[in-house]
């Protein structure tokens, strides 16, 4: 069971597990998702997973394991709305922990690296402290608490992945993690790129297809551990802009504005837990990406 399957990520998973021959359920509320990925080969729910249906989905359905992926991702809402951002990530990973206990499934969890907050060092590893900068980070952050205490008294088999900057196919061109698909969207619209700051500041920009291999590889083998998944590589954002435009041999209008207050100015997160624990590492460039994800959006 996949839940958030008609998102980014989650459309992605949903594929590359069908393509594997899993049998696939889908719990999304369609709240950002897309009816459109959701492929004719799954059963869809259209639920939420805080509501108590959930759990009756999960009892009927008796899945293996639950990936879950579901999660109010941004983090402006997050912070004009803490209760519902609270609500949907924590008492939503609450809920999907009890059908785990309940049924016996396994959990993979989608956190991220907006739990370590502003980096104390670089090359940010699982061992860094946790001190998040916005509701959405506190958010991610406490079910991993839950997941733990779960694991420790029911058994539940888990990994925890930390995602860096995803990007990739099927992401929503808006928010500020989606910084590739906004560049992505400005060349294909004609408009004008906007870059907060000089353009020095750094990402860990890590490929949808590497995701979907590390969730594959957690599928098989939980890891029962938190995981960063990442390239372990930083790049600047006026790097990427000049790899992007040479990859695809476009020029984008880019317009440099004034620093925003709060923005993390460097980051990227060390990979060697997910090398050594799930037997994965990032396989797609930069370059690569950039070029796949610019091809899918001028189709
Ligand atoms: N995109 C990134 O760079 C990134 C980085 C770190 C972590 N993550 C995590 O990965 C996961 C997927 O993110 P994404 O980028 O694909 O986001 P997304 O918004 O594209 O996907 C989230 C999906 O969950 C669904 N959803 C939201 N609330 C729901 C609810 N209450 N019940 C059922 N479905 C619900 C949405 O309709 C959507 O299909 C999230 O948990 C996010 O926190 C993403």
């Amino acid at each position: 069971m996949l839940t958030g399957g008609a998102g980014f990520i989650g459309s992605n998973i949903s594929k590359a597990y069908i393509e594997a021959g899993y049998e696939v359920i889908i719990v999304d509320d369609l709240s950002t998702g897309k009816k459109e990925y959701i492929y004719p080969e799954v059963t869809f729910y259209h639920t939420d997973v805080t509501h108590p249906d959930f759990l009756e989905i999960v009892a009927k359905e008796k899945p293996d394991i639950i990936n879950h992926h579901a999660a109010q991702i941004d983090v402006q809402t997050s912070i004009k709305n803490s209760v519902l951002d609270a609500k949907i990530n924590i008492l939503g990973t609450i809920n999907v922990l009890e059908a785990c206990k309940i049924n016996n499934c396994q959990l993979i969890y989608a956190s991220s690296a907006a739990v370590y907050g502003v980096p104390e060092y670089l090359g940010i590893d699982e061992e860094h402290n946790v001190s998040p900068i916005s509701s959405y980070g506190i958010s991610k952050h406490t079910p991993e608490h839950y997941i733990s205490l779960y694991s420790e008294l029911y058994n539940v088999e888990y990994t925890i992945f930390r995602y860096a900057n995803a990007y990739g196919k099927h992401q929503i061109p808006k928010g500020e993690g989606g910084v590739i698909s906004i560049m992505v969207d400005c060349a294909v619209k004609g408009t004008e790129f906007n870059v907060f700051g000089d353009g020095e500041q750094t990402r860990d920009y890590i490929h949808i297809d590497d995701i979907v291999k590390a969730n594959l590889q957690a599928t098989k083998t939980p890891a029962n551990e938190i995981v960063n998944i990442s390239t372990g590589v930083a790049t600047t954002l006026n790097d990427t802009l000049e790899i992007f435009q040479e990859q695809n041999k476009v020029q984008l209008e880019v317009k440099y504005l004034a620093e925003r207050p709060g923005d993390i100015k460097h980051s990227y997160l060390k990979n060697d837990k997910a090398k050594r624990l799930l037997n994965w590492s990032p396989e797609v460039s930069l370059a690569e990406g950039l070029k796949q994800t610019y091809e899918f959006y001028s189709k």
